[in-house]
């Protein structure tokens, strides 16, 4: 009742809060990792209920919203130009609102709002169901912030407004928050703490996934592999639940299992992996069900043991390399990707070397490859000095890189020849007659269209590759499909 009632006090030409004869335009950008493209769905389905169309034209926007990313300076960079950009439209439609979300609100907070003057709204990542009470501050003429970090806010209830689906593939967060502590991120500082997500509305959200047609599903979190459910709360705080509780405890792998079963012809990927808490039940699952892919994002950020040690990851080299050989023992076809940080504090020459000598060793498929950038507040930045000239950071690098793109070729050759299942996504970007989709492996296969349409599972033939893409030809569809 006391909604309704400020809803329609609200109601006058200025006010954002829309309604159905007043429809106010929602525009909304996202930047950095997958759980911030899928945190802007929450945000868009948050807003719809308060009379908010998302529309994909910034100039007829009423509110601008630009979900952000601190793990690095130069994303940081990025968001402030196009700030700028945003002020040059602000000049012609001055009623325009902006909102900064995620990453960069949390760790800037109020100062946002006294650094980039454009900005009306701060919001963190755990305050989105604040949304609604923070834009009516905007209609009574304030600015707003909340930046509440919390330890059980996972957005379980909520429906996700799909933006820019092609309809088949889809995101679904489980867990939130990181309690890792890795010296160079920023992430525990900007997320908070861990907490997973009731299985419940994990499979609910599933199930509604399949029968609006998608088919394929990758299950979020920043660090996977530590999911635990037991009520509810913080994973910490696990050691004082009860024993009932803790005997019925879900753990990753249980979870995996659980979705492969309730809908056996959905695909199922996940990410990401932090190799300390990847459980060997998690492999042998995936062994276990035809409809989890073979593909597992597994960062090591360096080879070297000095330098995991300083960047407090909990593994060893050599354990690293213990969980590769079971990997591949349970799963020989199972593609590793990676996560590179090169030229961290004290890094030497041989460090690099142990890098490169570790990847030889693995021959990724793929990888993410960066400069460290130090993050105000980390342990490194604390503790350490950024000390790897820019050159030397850029040198190693590009030699990472360099090696990345020859194990790239060198693993998509091995595809030559070969049939592959390929989930068709859309239009490949480069030709019209062509369609772009993931096979098990998560490498990219492009091919003539022929009668398919996107969300067939169709085998295809390779017969060329670079260390980007496969090409073939689809060759009919797959049993799966
Ligand atoms: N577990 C997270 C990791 C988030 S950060 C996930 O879900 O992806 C993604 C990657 O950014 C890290 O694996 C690391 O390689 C890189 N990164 C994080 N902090 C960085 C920093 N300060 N400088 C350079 N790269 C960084
Ligand atoms: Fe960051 Fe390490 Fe967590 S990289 S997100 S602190 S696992």
């Amino acid at each position: 009742m006391e909604k309704v009632i400020n809803e329609s006090i609200q109601g006058c030409s200025t006010s954002l809060i829309g309604h159905n004869n007043n429809i106010k335009k929602l525009y909304i950008e996202s930047y950095g990792c997958q759980m911030n493209f899928s945190d802007s769905e929450i945000v868009a389905s948050i807003l719809r209920k308060e009379g908010f169309n998302t529309t994909s034209k910034l100039k007829e926007a009423d509110l601008v919203l630009v979900n952000t990313c601190s793990i690095r300076d130069k994303a940081e960079q990025t968001i402030r130009k196009r700030l700028e950009k945003f002020n040059s439209i602000k000049q012609i439609n001055p009623k325009m609102k902006v909102g900064v979300l995620g990453c960069m609100a949390e760790r800037l907070k109020s100062k946002l709002l006294d650094e980039e003057k454009i900005v009306d709204l701060v919001v963190g990542p755990d305050a989105y169901k604040d949304l609604p009470n923070l834009v009516s501050q905007l209609d009574a003429g304030n600015s707003a912030v909340n930046v509440l970090l919390s330890k059980v806010e996972t957005y379980a209830d909520i429906d996700p407004e799909r933006l820019n689906t092609n309809g088949v593939t889809a995101f679904v967060s489980i867990t939130r928050g990181c309690d890792n502590m890795c010296t160079f991120c920023v992430v525990p500082f900007t997320r908070g703490r861990e907490r997973s997500r009731n299985p419940i509305s994990i499979i609910k959200e599933i199930n509604d996934l399949w029968e609006k047609g998608y088919k394929e599903i990758t299950l979020l979190g920043q660090n996977v592999d530590s999911y635990l459910w037991y009520g509810g709360g913080l994973k910490k705080d696990y050691s004082k639940a009860s024993s009932i509780q803790k005997a019925s405890a879900l753990r990753f792998s249980d979870l995996l299992e659980l979705c492969a079963k309730e809908q056996p012809k959905m695909r199922f990927r996940f990410s990401t992996s932090n190799p300390q808490d990847m459980s060997i039940d998690v492999i042998k699952n995936m062994a276990k069900y035809d409809n989890i892919c073979n593909h597992i994002h597994l960062p090591v950020q360096s080879g070297s043991d000095d330098i995991l040690k300083a960047m407090n990851r909990q593994h060893t080299r050599e354990e690293y390399l213990n969980l590769v050989k079971n990997i591949k023992k349970h799963l020989p076809n199972c593609t590793i990707s990676h996560d590179m940080i090169c030229g961290f504090p004290n890094e030497s020459e041989k460090d690099h070397q142990d890098t490169l000598d570790l990847m030889e060793n693995i021959k990724y498929s793929f990888g993410y490859m960066f400069t460290y950038s130090e993050r105000p507040g980390t342990a490194a930045a604390r503790k350490l000095k950024d000390n790897i000239p820019v050159s030397v950071k850029k040198r190693r690098l590009s030699e990472v890189i360099d090696l990345q793109q020859r194990h790239s070729s060198e693993r998509n050759k091995e595809f030559f020849g070969q049939v592959t299942e390929v989930l068709i996504e859309k239009t490949s970007k480069k030709s019209d007659f062509e369609w772009a989709g993931r096979n098990p492996q998560n490498m990219m296969v492009v091919f003539p269209k022929k009668y398919f349409k996107p969300g067939d599972l169709v085998q295809v033939k390779i017969n060329d590759y670079t260390s980007a893409t496969l090409r073939g030809v689809a060759i009919g569809y797959s049993k799966n499909n």
